[in-house]
């Protein structure tokens, strides 16, 4: 059984992280979307437990029930690779939008490849309807009263529109 982790911050979710998803699971029997606990960009905006719970609304609104079965979301701390090993998952997937995160994404992929060899990376070039996106934005868009409804699930909007406005 193929088993890749999407790992992430999604703080929160959008339709570009959801598109990934979707493309990897045509490609792995199994994703699990591993929820960073503390991304050490800054402090989400979402605590960990609505950001898993968020993600699942979305799968379950988006995606058929069959696919919805072959993913599943779990928080984690510590190591992407450690986090592959616990769940015997031998690649990691991620989404590229543009040449922009090349350069961090090659120093990731070397990087977990040097420390567990057996875990490859896959890249989706993310949708070009989706490329522009950015969870920063969509914050940072909802913080200002904008319509966020064509960047990410309505689940997310609804809680961005109950965190009300204020970065
Ligand atoms: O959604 P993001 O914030 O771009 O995701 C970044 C993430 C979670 C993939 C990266 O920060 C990560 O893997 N963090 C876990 C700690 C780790 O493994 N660091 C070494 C990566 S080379």
């Amino acid at each position: 059984m193929k088993i890749a982790v999407y790992p992430g911050s999604f703080d929160p979710i959008t339709y570009g992280h959801l598109d990934v998803v979707l493309r990897a699971t045509a490609l792995f029997d199994r994703v699990i979307l591993g929820v960073l606990v503390n991304p050490h960009k800054s402090m989400p905006a979402f605590p960990t437990a609505e950001r898993v719970e968020v993600i699942h609304d979305a799968i379950g609104e988006f995606f058929p029930a069959d696919i919805a079965a072959r993913i599943d979301v779990e928080p984690f701390d510590g190591l992407t690779v450690d986090f592959c090993r616990q769940r015997e998952a031998t690649f990691i997937v991620r989404g590229l939008r543009a040449i922009s995160d090349f350069e961090s994404e090659l120093q990731m992929a070397h990087t977990n490849r040097k420390l567990a060899p057996q875990v490859d990376t896959v890249f989706f070039m993310t949708a070009l309807e989706h490329s522009y996106l950015s969870s920063s934005l969509v914050k940072e868009i909802a913080a200002f009263g904008g319509d966020v409804s064509q960047m990410v699930p309505a689940a997310v909007a609804r809680r961005l529109s109950a965190r009300g406005r204020g970065l």
